[in-house]
């Protein structure tokens, strides 16, 4: 294997996001509008062919971990074979889904017989009426359903993504501690960052990830940090130390994890981002439906990454959110 994709701070990105599509069947307010979203027309999204030779190119230099997302990937018609495609590249060891779970019921036998194995669930919330708070939709049963079936066909791990809003989920944070313990089911909280299509975010807005854990230990019971696994993850892993119920923290803002980063984007509209908030993009789909040959995709993806930058700058003054929200980024 010829050199890895190296950035100019000597991280090592062997890490890809491939969002699949813009498209979602709720509307959460960190991330979408309620309403009139303009999607991305069907012809620029990449084909399943395209996302695979994607993959196969970038495999020559070291991409071994791969996590499908959207919008909604389980929206895109058929994804179980597309899933089947990746799992089949000889290099790449990882492969995970993260979905909203609504579709998750119906879809999580096919996706398990595909080869995946990893799936991150988001919900905000064990109440029906929060989750419609935050997601603008109905919804939240078949959330719990997918969940279950997803346990029920063997994924494993199973976690759940729950963003953190102060004066919002507060009171969530206990239920989701006493789900963990009770399913085995890993909740991973993440700190509200500034994604949202309505640029409402303010920093007051972000419930700290030092006030969850807090909250989990005085109202549950004391909880352990667990020996990280991978340097580059952005969760940290806790468990409660009497050994029921594991905790994730994502501190995007409160302690941002850059440092670490291996992970870049593929849009579903074909753009490579070498990070969540970067100003700039570089379009791989024309050099997809043009035929270019891999030298030339590997050197656009080279610069992409090349030019990343330190980190994200949200606790600066220079903060300038970017133009796409996070469900045409690709979370
Ligand atoms: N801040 C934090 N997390 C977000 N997500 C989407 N938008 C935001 C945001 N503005 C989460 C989703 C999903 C994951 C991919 O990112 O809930 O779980
Ligand atoms: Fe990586 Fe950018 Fe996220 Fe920082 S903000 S962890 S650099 S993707």
């Amino acid at each position: 294997m010829s050199s890895p994709f190296v950035d100019s701070f000597g991280r090592h990105h062997d890490n890809l996001r491939i969002s699949v599509t813009d498209r979602c069947n709720i509307r959460c307010f960190y991330c979408m509008p309620a309403d009139n979203v303009e999607f991305m027309p069907k012809s620029h999204l990449l084909t399943f062919e395209e996302i695979v030779r994607f993959v196969k190119v970038v495999v020559q230099r070291g991409v071994k971990k791969i996590r499908l997302t959207g919008g909604e990937p389980l929206v895109r018609r058929d994804l179980h074979k597309l899933i089947e495609q990746i799992v089949a590249i000889e290099g790449i060891d990882d492969v995970g889904l993260t979905t909203n779970g609504i579709l998750l019921a119906d879809q999580a036998q096919n996706l398990y017989e595909s080869g995946l194995r990893r799936i991150n669930i988001s919900l905000d919330a064990l109440d029906p009426v929060k989750f419609k708070e935050v997601t603008r939709r109905e919804g939240y049963e078949q959330v719990l359903a997918g969940i279950r079936a997803a346990q029920e066909v063997g994924f494993d791990p199973v976690k759940i993504n729950a963003v953190s809003i102060r004066g919002l989920t507060e009171d969530q944070i206990v239920p989701f501690g006493n789900l963990a313990r009770e399913t085995g089911v890993e909740i991973r909280f993440i700190e509200f960052m500034p994604l949202d299509a309505d640029a409402t975010w303010q920093r007051e807005k972000v419930l700290f990830a030092s006030e969850i854990l807090e909250k989990l230990s005085t109202e549950i019971g004391p909880l352990k940090p667990l020996p990280t696994q991978d340097p580059s993850a952005p969760a940290t892993d806790f468990e409660f130390e009497d050994g029921r119920g594991r905790i994730g923290i994502i501190a995007s803002v409160s302690q941002p994890f850059c440092g670490q980063c291996n992970r870049f984007r593929l849009t579903a509209d074909g753009k490579i981002r070498n990070c969540l908030f970067s100003l700039e993009e570089t379009d791989i789909k024309q050099l997809l439906r043009e035929n270019a040959d891999d030298q030339t995709i590997l050197a656009a993806v080279e610069a992409s990454i090349q030019a990343k930058k330190e980190g994200h700058e949200i606790n600066t003054a220079r903060f300038i959110q970017p133009d796409r929200p996070m469900y045409s980024i690709g979370g």
